[in-house]
């Protein structure tokens, strides 16, 4: 397994999104995504956590049901690896209705999207990934596509275009983003239904990493589970990807069971702390801490002294300080908070002590 940033990540088609398959600032390799498949959840009942997302979709999915109709659009909206895609399957195999994969920034052409949108079969779900990553025209001709199933594809070019009025089969739009804030209010408010998603608790984590460990046959007991849930960062794919370093680490170093102690002497070694915050979490911290005296300091220079692009520092790291009190977004940049300091054993410069946060950048 190569630990090392590679440049050969996931090609844009992909699922997810460049920050999407990363941990200790790492690229998924094949077998990861292999692996990942292996371990989705195939219908509602198997989904764990998020439980009002569950009852609402499971309403919606089972009134269109009912009503013999095409479920309505749904937009799915939460960090990385809470299980958007996983759910937009399940959307799929709960209406008993064929998929088409795509994602936004694969969408570049609104010709690219009207291709698509006409091969679609009557009933099918399309889910349509980092969908704020779409291009404008492409978003516009979704517009007409989501609310009256026609498209107007444009024919030649200049004063002699013309457009062609092109009707689809009902189908349903299942978008899923990372960023429901950059999404313009019109395409928002053409789903029917918006699932937010949200971090998961502990609890849940542990009967994840529970349903896993079964999946993979690997034996694991309370603690050990409870462990490594600890430090999954809300994040069951977090929490699968640590089981399955954990039990690398076991295999080797043990007998191949997961308990607490043989849990947190791997983390240890795969530089996972207590509190589960990884390499790139710590780096950024770092930096902001060492380097810009804790803050104020713009996103796109601390994305540079980590060597990240912004985007990973936005959606990956930061969403999980910010929620751990570890980091604030402020309107003048990013800042650190005391518990930061603590968390890394650092003394704040007086300037920060005394709660001004102005960056001393030469500390105290
Ligand atoms: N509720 C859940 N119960 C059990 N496993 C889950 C759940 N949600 C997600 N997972 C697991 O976590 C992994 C990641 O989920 P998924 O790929 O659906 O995340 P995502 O939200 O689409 O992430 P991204 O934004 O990066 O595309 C999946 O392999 C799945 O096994
Ligand atoms: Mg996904």
């Amino acid at each position: 397994m190569n630990w090392d940033d590679t440049t050969d990540g996931p090609a844009a088609e992909g699922l997810g999104g460049p920050a999407a398959e990363r941990l200790v600032g790492s690229v998924a390799d094949r077998e990861d995504q292999a692996v990942e498949a292996a371990l989705r959840p195939k219908d509602l009942g198997e989904f764990i956590g998020q439980e009002k997302v569950r009852e609402q979709l499971d309403l919606v999915l089972r009134a269109a049901r009912a009503r013999g109709a095409t479920a309505d659009h749904v937009l799915l909206s939460g960090a990385p690896g809470l299980g958007k895609t996983t759910l937009s399957m399940i959307i799929a195999a709960e209406m008993n209705a064929p998929i088409r994969i795509t994602s936004g920034p694969a969408i570049q052409h609104a010709g690219d999207l009207a291709a698509i949108l006409s091969s679609l079969q009557e009933g099918e779900v399309l889910f349509l990934d980092e969908i704020h990553r779409m291009s404008r025209p492409a978003e516009e001709m979704l517009y007409m596509a989501m609310e009256d199933f026609r498209v107007d594809v444009i024919v030649g070019k200049g004063p002699g275009a013309t457009a062609i009025p092109l009707e689809l089969p009902p189908f349903t739009l299942v978008g899923a983003t990372t960023r429901a804030g950059l999404l313009p209010p019109p395409l928002r408010d053409r789903f029917g239904f918006t699932a937010h998603m949200e971090f998961y608790e502990p609890t849940e984590l542990e009967r994840v990493i529970h349903r896993s460990a079964h999946l993979l046959d690997v034996e694991i007991d309370t603690e050990g589970a409870a462990e490594i849930a600890g430090r999954s960062r809300g994040t069951p794919r977090i929490a699968n990807r640590l089981l399955r370093r954990v039990r690398d680490y076991a295999q080797v170093k043990a007998d191949g069971r997961i308990t607490r102690d043989i849990a947190s002497a791997a983390l240890k070694v795969y530089e996972v702390d207590a509190r589960g915050l990884d390499r790139l979490d710590r780096a950024v911290l770092e930096a902001l801490l060492k380097l810009f005296g804790g803050g104020p300091v713009g996103l796109s220079t601390l994305a540079v002294a980590v060597g990240e692009e912004r985007e990973t520092v936005e959606e990956v790291a930061e969403p999980f300080l910010v929620r751990e009190g570890l980091l604030a977004r402020t309107p003048r940049g990013r800042v650190a908070t005391p518990a930061a300091w603590a968390h890394l054993g650092l003394t704040p410069p007086r300037s920060q002590a005394a709660g001004n946060g102005q960056g001393d950048l030469f500390g105290a």
